[in-house]
């Protein structure tokens, strides 16, 4: 990893849009892309097949640090492997994702992924996609993006992506295990959810994706002078 390799930080909440946004500006820039949110997934995709506790701290850490975790890229299609079985779709699952929010609240978890996340740092640039991006893994990245949106509209669109993907699921649920993971993604004790203090802050509550996505260029453009 090279810190002159420019990285552009996006982090939010869960649903606001983030990993679309990072998507669109991996593909406009042609740089590399970092999904974190899907290494903690896996990791407690892999914590649950091995029926590891989730607050099993020490056995978490040594899962962490040991993860057969790739990624699989052929241009916007990326895949997701545990020990080279193809994960992609389990690790999107509610459960998984709740798992997630919980062991990302330990310390040393978080610290035994740290290395594995900067080794995406690399030529031309990259995007990163989590919570703590801008605040911590990459505090030195010259563009940071913190995505916001009430939970009531995350809610509604996690909902409508549901119903296109022909499932049934009722809006309180949606709502009460949105507001339940910015609750812990927000109050854990380490690297919390919270905008780094050099970030760029964008309200998405109301806007469409392309006007994310504009404004995002316009602030990314002046920032890396382009
Ligand atoms: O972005 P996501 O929904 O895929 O992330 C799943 C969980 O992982 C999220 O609730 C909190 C945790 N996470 C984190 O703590 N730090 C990150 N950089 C990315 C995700």
């Amino acid at each position: 990893m090279s810190k002159s390799v420019p990285v552009i930080a996006v982090d939010g909440p869960s649903g606001v849009g983030k990993g679309t946004l990072c998507q669109a500006l991996a593909n406009h820039f042609k740089w590399h892309l970092l999904d974190s949110g899907a290494i903690y997934r896996v990791l407690a995709l892999s914590a649950l097949q091995q029926n590891i506790a989730l607050n099993d701290v020490t056995q978490l850490a040594q899962l962490a640090l040991n993860l057969p975790l790739a990624f699989d890229s052929h241009g916007c299609d990326v895949k997701v492997l545990l020990n080279h079985v193809d994960v992609t779709k389990e690790i999107r699952t509610e459960q998984t994702g709740g798992a997630a929010s919980k062991i990302a609240a330990i310390n040393s978890v978080r610290t035994a992924l740290l290395q594995r996340q900067r080794d995406f740092r690399q030529a031309p640039g990259l995007i990163a996609d989590g919570r703590d991006m801008g605040s911590v893994v990459f505090s030195d990245a010259p563009v940071k993006i913190f995505l916001d949106a009430s939970a009531h509209s995350r809610a509604e669109r996690r909902m409508k992506q549901l119903q296109d993907k022909q499932n049934h699921v009722k809006f309180a649920k949606i709502l009460q295990e949105i507001t339940a993971r910015d609750e812990r993604d927000r109050n854990r004790t380490v690297a919390p959810l919270k905008p780094a203090i050099d970030a760029l802050i964008i309200d998405t509550t109301s806007l469409s994706i392309q006007d994310v996505f504009n404004q995002s260029i316009k602030y990314i453009n002046e920032k890396l002078a382009l």
